[in-house]
């Protein structure tokens, strides 16, 4: 899901919902289904759009882009949170702290991740060259989050992210 208001209102083409796409893409081997979502930057309208995800469209794993800085209208990680029953801290200071070796400015992202049912929803950065830093970071502990929360078993190419699950995990049948 993009948030930007002029991804949204075609100032801009949005790259960062392709980036997402296509870094899914590329690690996750287990059968998957985009669905793409671009909204502006209003906590009404991202919250409905993480509830339509999580709700109706059964996503696992909804990851967002933009809107979580210091600026007035960045309000993606309020947005999270309001539809979240869990929040997730470490994965925000994961990603901030891997995004510190290549921009100081890492800090100024307020981004965080949580739980609503059964789905996990991870912020990142605007910036698309942010989507693959974070997402390098916080993968391989996403498959066995998504167990944990009664998802589908995610498998990735080991050759670029190794998923972690302990050896008490299972893993179903078939
Ligand atoms: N993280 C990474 N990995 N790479 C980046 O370029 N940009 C930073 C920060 N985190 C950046 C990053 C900057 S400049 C800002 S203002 C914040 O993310 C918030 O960006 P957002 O409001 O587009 O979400």
């Amino acid at each position: 899901m993009t948030v930007s208001d002029r991804a949204s209102r075609g100032v801009y083409e949005d790259r960062g919902g392709p980036a997402i796409r296509e870094y899914l893409a590329e690690i996750l081997t287990s059968a998957w289904e985009p669905s793409a979502r671009v909204v502006e930057d209003e906590v009404e309208q991202i919250a409905a759009a993480l509830r339509e995800l999580c709700d109706d469209e059964d996503c696992c794993l909804v990851v967002t882009t933009g809107g979580t800085g210091p600026a007035l209208r960045d309000v993606t990680p309020e947005a999270t949170l309001a539809v979240c029953e869990k929040e997730m801290a470490g994965f925000g200071e994961l990603m901030r702290q891997v995004s510190l070796r290549a921009v100081p400015t890492a800090i100024l992202s307020r981004q965080t991740a949580g739980i609503r049912g059964s789905s996990l929803i991870v912020n990142l950065p605007g910036q698309p060259k942010a989507i693959g830093e974070c997402l390098d970071a916080v993968f391989p502990a996403i498959p066995y989050c998504v167990d944990l929360i009664g998802g589908p078993y995610l498998t990735t190419d080991e050759g670029r992210i190794k998923a972690f699950r302990p050896k008490s995990a299972k893993k179903p049948a078939g």
